[in-house]
């Protein structure tokens, strides 16, 4: 029988609100009056992208995709799925992807090559979190939050199973 996971913090309240911050920062300073796309990858972003938004005070528009790779439990089964594409057009758009967790780096270097066919006059990639440890293709991040160790990751959006992704802190997960 499976004991119940133990969860131990990794990045506070705190932690995270200064990241979303200075990534916030970092996005003005180079999107500012370019009407920009950001594409949320949800689930897991969902949180990360409706904090990072508040703080960007010029004109943007937000979409989402809904990428799969995970099925229940925690390895990735290798092979990412579109299981809802984007509504807007990209074609000459300044496109940012809106990650939570870059770990294999599957799903966002499956992403950047199916919108990059689309033609955008740029496009770059932000997460809240990085797992270089696990990386099994090489991914280029343009603005990165926290770099994590290689452990299982729940909160703040991040799930296990469908579950935690409301946790406003970033635990890991260690089985007992
Ligand atoms: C998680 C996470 C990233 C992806 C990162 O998504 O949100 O999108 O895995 O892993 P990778 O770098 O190894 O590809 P998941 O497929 O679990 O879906 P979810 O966002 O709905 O939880």
């Amino acid at each position: 029988m499976n004991a119940e996971p133990e969860l131990h913090i990794l990045f506070t309240k705190k932690e995270i609100k200064a990241t979303v911050g200075r990534l916030a920062a970092e996005i003005s300073r180079d999107y500012r009056g370019k009407n920009p796309l950001l594409i949320g990858i949800l689930k897991g972003s969902f949180l990360f992208l409706a904090d990072l938004i508040r703080h960007l005070d010029f004109p943007l528009e937000v979409d989402f995709i809904r990428l799969s790779s995970y099925g229940k439990g925690k390895e990735t089964l290798g092979k990412v799925k579109v299981v809802q594409g984007i509504k807007s057009s990209i074609q000459g758009r300044e496109v940012l992807i809106i990650e939570d967790i870059v770990d294999t780096g599957l799903t966002t270097a499956f992403l950047i090559d199916y919108l990059r066919k689309k033609k955008p006059a740029s496009l770059k990639l932000c997460t809240l979190t990085d797992k270089p440890s696990r990386r099994q293709v090489p991914v280029t991040i343009d603005y990165l939050g926290l770099t994590a160790p290689n452990k299982f990751l729940v909160g703040y959006g991040l799930d296990c199973d469908e579950k935690f992704r409301n946790l406003p802190e970033v635990y890991y997960l260690e089985e007992n």
